[in-house]
């Protein structure tokens, strides 16, 4: 049964005050309509962990897309988008925040890794369906009824202790992504499986179940698992229960060059902003020991060109990069330039851990922190003020500058004039 908790206090300290002027509109229109409204899945079990909320997901006992309508009425809403097959509505408020409704519902399988059947139920059945108790309460939200705990299968019991628990023996069966959403949750709060919960996951893993999954599915969560805080963590449990050479195939699993690789630093954080897609740097980091094997990843998922693109890049741009920086003989900036501008930053780090001289990581530094921000001072205004008819050769000669800049032949703008005159008159 359900514990006797009221979260009201959690709820008014935890939520925003549109949120809670949100939830107050809903749970009116529900308590009207002689409908029950509840709060359900991730922000439950966050607000319970004092984490900070999240969007709010919210499942009617009733009918999803007449309450939707009516709270988007009352709120002004902008857009109203109806689900009749799925019984789920969304509004759009005029701040453009988006708030999804649904119809409690069960889900029939017809057969594993099926898309479910969807049929209108309680509240209960909708918690039953779900992945595990920790994400299996609901808080009501109705008028009168604000904040109490709905939490049929101990799910804040397990939530105390620190267990990952399935409600029932095909969990991982109906639904084989939920084996890495186990992985992602034991690293992420540092939780234990339950035994019989892992004694499934083991099964469903050496099953094959894994592989009845779309791959577009596994991507997902494994942007997922690149999102989280400590993904050193979450791939150590994928190598426990052998699952990560078949999420990642061909990769080599090497826990030391990992541990250098995940253990983010300010710097990180700063490489961060400069990548155009972030989670492809823990691909990157996942193949920096076989990189041939990025071929492999790239076949099988549903990537983007664009994400093609910046893999390709990364492990061609690391491969010569190794062999240059490498090199015995002097170097110059120009060929360091040339060679590291071709490589996208997603793969820097990757690179800058496999480089075990110390003159090889020092010539990584120089590009790093000077050579990829040296441009020429002067400007196409000045090489039109100079009298050069603007064209092509424009790009040619600030080209050029810039590579007599970055070896140190050009100092200044003067000299990058005088360069202009002498050479292009
Ligand atoms: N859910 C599920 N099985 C899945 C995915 C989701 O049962 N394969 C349910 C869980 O109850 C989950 C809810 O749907 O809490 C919402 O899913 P999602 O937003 O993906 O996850 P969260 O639990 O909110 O986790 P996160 O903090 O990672 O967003």
């Amino acid at each position: 049964g359900s514990f006797e908790v009221n979260l009201k206090k959690l709820l008014d300290e935890n939520i925003s005050p549109e949120g809670q002027e949100l939830i107050n509109v809903v749970g009116k229109w529900a308590s009207q309509l002689g409908m029950r409204v509840f709060l359900v899945g991730g922000i439950v079990r966050d607000l319970l962990l004092g984490h900070k909320q999240k969007d709010l997901d919210i499942v009617v006992e009733g009918d999803a897309l007449v309450l939707a309508q009516e709270v988007g009425k009352t709120l002004s809403a902008i857009k109203f988008i109806p689900h009749e097959r799925f019984k789920t509505a969304s509004i759009i408020l005029k701040n453009g925040q988006k708030i999804d409704f649904s119809t409690s519902r069960v889900e029939f399988y017809q057969h594993p890794a099926a898309l479910p059947e969807v049929e209108v139920s309680t509240i209960r059945e909708d918690l039953y369906r779900r992945d595990f108790t920790i994400n299996s309460m609901a808080i009501e939200i109705t008028y009168g009824h604000i904040g109490e705990l709905f939490d049929p299968f101990g799910g804040l019991l397990d939530l105390r202790e620190g267990i990952i628990r399935v409600l029932h023996n095909l969990s991982f069966v109906e639904d084989p992504t939920r084996i890495l959403r186990a992985l992602r949750f034991l690293g992420r709060f540092n939780f234990k499986l339950e035994e019989n919960t892992e004694k499934l996951l083991v099964d469903a893993i050496a099953g094959g179940f894994l592989n009845l999954v779309s791959s577009a599915r596994i991507l997902y969560e494994l942007k997922l698992i690149f999102a989280e805080k400590d993904i050193l963590k979450i791939l150590k449990f994928l190598k426990h229960y052998g699952v990560f050479q078949e999420v990642f195939p061909k990769a080599f699993y090497e826990e030391d060059y990992l541990k250098r690789y995940f253990n983010y630093t300010v710097e990180y954080f700063r490489l961060l902003k400069e990548m155009k897609i972030p989670w492809l740097h823990g691909v990157m980091g996942v193949y920096a020991k076989n990189l041939e094997g990025i071929e492999e990843f790239i076949k099988k998922y549903p990537l983007t060109g664009e994400e093609e693109e910046v893999l390709r890049q990364g492990a061609l741009g690391i491969k010569e990069a190794l062999k240059l920086l490498s090199l015995s003989r002097e170097v110059k900036g120009v060929e360091i330039f040339e060679t590291l501008t071709k490589l996208p930053p997603e793969g820097y780090w990757a690179l800058y851990l496999l480089l075990d001289r110390f003159r090889a990581r020092e010539r990584f530094k120089t590009y790093f922190e000077e050579l990829r921000f040296i441009k020429p001072e002067i400007t196409g205004e000045d090489l039109k003020a100079l009298g050069l008819k603007p064209g092509p050769l424009y790009r040619e000669i600030l080209h050029k500058i810039k590579m007599l800049k970055i070896d140190g032949v050009l100092k200044n703008k003067d000299e990058e004039i005088l360069y202009v005159k002498q050479n292009y008159f």
